[in-house]
């Protein structure tokens, strides 16, 4: 199989497993991805297939969808495997999928290579701007949770327990993650491209709070 036929056959077992998710983690949220990482990486160089791939599979062994981490990484590597990837780079997607992850406000991140950066940047440019707007209440509804709730506190999470097992409304969700993901990009593309979209946010927010001024 030759390096566009993998990746063919990779969407279509992504698209088996995650289309019609309700979560703001579709098929189309991958998409993005995969094609932000793309982009991404014509301006800031590193392995085109890993990121690709990496991409594509970034969240198919997610936290937030398995109680095991690790039951999600086995079944990447076992596709993998199947199409008879080098094993260097299959452990260099696995990697990435295992890092990618925002785990909490106060919990560094540890990504080392350049291609999991650009992927981890492309995924985190998708949880904000608009989209990151729509995608985090459809995420705070398929949870449970509240829109907003003026008695719940905002939380800094400094380990990934809490952060996991925190219960908070969808509007907090922005201060405990989405507006710090600006200063968190690692490449200077992504950086220029999440300032707007932080903006947005910003701008999504102030009218939000204006809302709930003008009942007083
Ligand atoms: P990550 O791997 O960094 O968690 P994902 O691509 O899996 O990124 O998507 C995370 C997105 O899911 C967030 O950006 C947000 O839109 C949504 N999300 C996750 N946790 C919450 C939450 N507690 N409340 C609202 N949205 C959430
Ligand atoms: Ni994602």
């Amino acid at each position: 199989m030759n390096k566009n036929e993998i990746i063919e056959k990779t969407s279509e077992f992504v698209k088996g497993k995650l289309e019609g998710d309700s979560s703001g983690h579709d098929w189309w949220h991958i998409f993005r991805v995969w094609n932000m990482s793309k982009k991404i990486c014509k301006k800031e160089g590193g392995e085109l297939f890993t990121i690709e791939m990496a991409a594509l599979l970034h969240d198919v062994a997610d936290w937030k969808f398995y109680e095991n981490e690790n039951e999600g990484l086995q079944l990447i590597r076992e596709f993998l495997l199947e199409l008879k990837i080098d094993k260097e780079i299959i452990n260099d997607i696995i990697e990435i999928v295992r890092n990618v992850s925002f785990k909490g406000a106060g919990v560094a991140d540890k990504m080392n290579t350049l291609e999991g950066m650009i992927v981890q940047d492309a995924d985190r440019l998708d949880a904000i701007g608009a989209t990151g707007v729509a995608r985090t209440f459809a995420f705070g509804g398929k949870f449970g949770n509240e829109i907003y709730n003026p008695e719940i506190k905002i939380k800094h999470h400094n380990n990934f327990e809490e952060y996991k097992n925190d219960k908070g409304t969808t509007i907090n969700h922005f201060y405990e993650k989405l507006l710090l993901l600006k200063d968190r990009m690692h490449t200077d593309t992504a950086k220029q491209i999440a300032k707007q979209r932080h903006l947005f946010m910003e701008v999504f927010l102030e009218q939000f709070y204006n809302e709930w001024e003008s009942l007083k």
